[in-house]
């Protein structure tokens, strides 16, 4: 193999950077050309491709988000889009792609892939909502951050007495949340894996009054329920003060932590040493601790992430 393009696409993640710096390093120490696709899809579709060199990834280690840009393109769901995106990738020479993100991403891996475009996936998101791997990149810092952010809570939460409820991204996957509730020591933990009953967590905010909790923290998925709304009904139901607390896109910036940057390394070499032995149509993950990986259409379809009972019943035992 002698081009190999990387992309980033969906939203950032904190050591979106460490692994294309991987990736271009990888293949040039193997004399590869390695190409940047800037803005995910929708740039490889509009061939915004540039050669990459070694000084192009100097300095991003240590920085947030993606220097490649990155974008959701909705568009890339129709063949012929697509079509044109791999005519690009042609005319440059391109052999693979490594496309770095989220479910989203793979989704657009997957379909260049079936159309004979080799394609290999790296999970890059902050919602570790990707099956065939134990962790995303992005999600350890990201959970730093929310757990920072929770710390603060606590802190005025517990000066006035109040109910806090805080609003976590994830889409539709509770790891970040059932994290955050189990490092930042939250009293309730709500998440879209397990059903949500509203008169339930009245009567543990009841519970635990009685038992002298004076303020409580309720942790939250994003999308399970409208936070201003819930913190509304539980003032006029419980008579105490509560506020919602929407952490929004904070959660997604920032540098990444050691072990980002270490597990996008470790995936950005894998991703090259797959496509030098031939291999398309897969994507990383770590299991265990070591480098694995699987067919990305079998990830996709039928592989699925499994929800960690044993966190969850923890935030349980623990509040
Ligand atoms: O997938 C990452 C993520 O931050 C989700 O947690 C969230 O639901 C979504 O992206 C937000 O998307 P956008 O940045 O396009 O608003």
């Amino acid at each position: 193999i002698k081009k190999i393009g990387i992309l980033t696409s969906g939203g950032d993640a904190p050591g979106m950077n460490p692994a294309i710096r991987a990736v271009v390093r990888t293949c040039l120490a193997n004399g590869i050309e390695v190409y940047g696709i800037y803005d995910g899809y929708a740039g490889l579709h509009a061939d915004k491709i540039v050669k990459l060199e070694r000084r192009s990834v100097s300095d991003v280690i240590n920085r947030g988000g993606t220097f490649l840009g990155t974008a959701r393109f909705p568009e890339f769901k129709e063949e012929q889009v697509r079509r044109e995106a791999i005519q690009n990738l042609e005319k440059h020479g391109i052999e693979a792609l490594v496309v770095v993100g989220g479910d989203g991403s793979y989704m657009g891996a997957k379909k260049l892939s079936e159309m004979g475009y080799p394609c290999i996936g790296v999970p890059g998101t902050i919602d570790n909502d990707i099956a065939g791997t134990d962790y995303t990149i992005g999600f350890m810092t990201c959970l730093n951050t929310i757990v920072d952010a929770v710390d603060r809570l606590r802190d005025t939460s517990s000066s006035h007495n109040r109910i806090s409820i805080v609003e976590i991204m994830g889409r539709y996957c509770g790891d970040l949340t059932l994290w955050a509730s189990v490092a930042g020591g939250s009293e309730y933990v709500i998440v879209p894996e397990k059903d949500f009953c509203e008169e339930a967590l009245l009567a543990q905010l009841a519970d635990g009054e009685a038992k002298g909790k004076k303020h409580a923290i309720i942790a939250i998925t994003e999308h399970v329920t409208d936070v201003n709304a819930l913190a509304k009904r539980i003032e006029e139901q419980t008579g105490r003060e509560t506020r919602a607390t929407i952490l929004g896109h904070i959660q997604r910036g920032g540098a990444p932590m050691a072990f980002d940057r270490v597990l996008a390394s470790r995936m950005g070499v894998f991703s090259v040493e797959l496509l030098m032995k031939g291999e398309s149509a897969r994507c990383i993950g770590i299991q265990n601790g070591k480098m694995v990986h699987h067919d990305i259409i079998h990830c996709l379809e039928d592989m699925k992430r499994p929800f960690r009972e044993d966190l969850f019943e923890l935030s349980n035992v623990l509040f």
